[in-house]
């Protein structure tokens, strides 16, 4: 079975991706591979210019999903510039294939994003499975608003029923459930998930700081986090917060004893529409003889661009395990690609795992 595998994927040039979602990431997403698409040789910002003899150009969208009119029955590169859309462009969208159809809302919006930041389309919803499957899809990936619960177990059922893969970019537990995990391994498809970590934002800077801690023999005594953001998911996280403070909390427990202090996430939205995130930490400790030390740091980054960058290593692993029938593997990336994962561990370590897993030695 292994080998049909490896022999199938020989032939298969382009990863077709479908996005459940499109606004501030996706647009990140699509713009991003276009840039390298259109500068073959550019290696810069990348964190594996190669996952096995994947590039980020053989990726290739060929649908989209979304509940807003302005974006429903448009092709998805010019659907990503749509709305109340405010990410910074990386590079004109190279001309994609794909349209962007009308999936059910369920509870994918919440009362106040309605008429403002979302419009709802009136249009009939697309039957998803066969859209997937009339567009080829290899995989679907989960890009609508932190907490749409419903919207996301309905989304990785009409997957499962495509025969594609899927990787959940939002906290809502997915791929951290081993019986999600098992359906899509019975069928040799990958779920990768849950909420991805940026390439560099505040869960991974907050992670080193205290990760380098412990190896310092330090103990903890504060440790807040401030995420001030002004796009659509900065919103609806002022109605739904908690889960996305939970995934970060939980990513930043990986290094913690019981007597340190627990890491604090808040999240505000600070109005004036941009892609523009600006991230506070404030660290305390006792060090020698029990003296205090403070570290303060802020980050300040294109959030959506931020989480893109890992994006495009999760399609390309993902269809990666699919062609060599590593499907158990899964668990293992997910440690190094996303915030919550079921096998937690420290960042040096997860990246050793990582490269591992992908054939790459270090
Ligand atoms: N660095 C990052 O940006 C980062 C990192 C980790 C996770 N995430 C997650 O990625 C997600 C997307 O981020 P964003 O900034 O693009 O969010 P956003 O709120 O700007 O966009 C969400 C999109 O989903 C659409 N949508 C809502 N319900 C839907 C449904 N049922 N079916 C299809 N589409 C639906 C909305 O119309 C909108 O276009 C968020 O959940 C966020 O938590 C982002």
């Amino acid at each position: 079975m292994e080998r049909v595998l490896i022999l199938l994927n020989l032939t298969m040039k382009k990863i077709n991706v479908a996005i459940a979602g499109i606004w501030s990431f996706a647009k990140a997403l699509v713009e991003g591979v276009s840039f390298y698409t259109k500068n073959p040789n550019e290696t810069v910002g990348l964190m594996n210019p190669l996952i096995w003899n994947y590039r980020v150009e053989d990726i290739n969208f060929v649908a989209g999903f979304d509940v807003d009119e302005r974006k429903v029955g448009k092709k998805l590169s010019e659907a990503i510039s749509m709305g109340a859309n405010v990410t910074k462009e990386i590079t004109k969208p190279i001309e994609y294939e794909g349209l962007v159809y009308r999936w059910p809302t369920f509870d994918g919006i919440v009362d106040q994003m309605k008429g403002t930041f979302v419009h709802e389309s009136n249009l009939p919803v697309a039957d998803v499975s066969k859209m997937l499957k009339d567009n080829h899809t290899d995989i679907l990936i989960n890009l609508i608003p932190s907490w749409s619960n419903q919207a996301t177990y309905f989304y990785a059922q009409s997957a499962l029923e495509a025969w594609c893969s899927f990787i959940n970019l939002i906290p809502t537990p997915l791929a951290t459930l081993p019986e999600w995990r098992k359906k899509f391994e019975k069928k040799w498809l990958v779920l990768l998930g849950d909420d991805n970590k940026s390439q560099l934002g505040a869960t991974m800077l907050n992670r080193l700081i205290l990760e380098f801690l412990k190896i310092r023999g330090i103990k903890l005594t504060k440790s807040d986090q401030e995420n001030r953001g002004s796009n659509a998911d900065h919103f609806n996280l002022l109605y739904r917060a908690e889960s996305k403070e939970k995934s970060k909390r939980e990513a930043l427990s990986t290094f913690l004893e019981k007597d340190d202090a627990k890491p604090t996430v808040k999240f505000f939205y600070e109005g004036n529409p941009s892609g523009h995130k600006l991230v506070k930490l404030f660290i305390e400790w006792e060090m020698f003889g029990r003296v205090p030390i403070v570290i303060n740091a802020t980050i300040e980054d294109e959030i959506s661009i931020n989480g893109a960058g890992t994006a495009v290593d999760a399609i390309r692993t993902a269809q990666l395990l699919v062609d060599e029938g590593k499907q158990k593997d899964a668990p293992k990336v997910c440690s190094f690609l996303m915030k919550s994962s079921s096998k937690p561990m420290s960042d040096s370590k997860a990246y050793k795992v990582f490269k591992k897993t992908i054939g790459q030695n270090l």
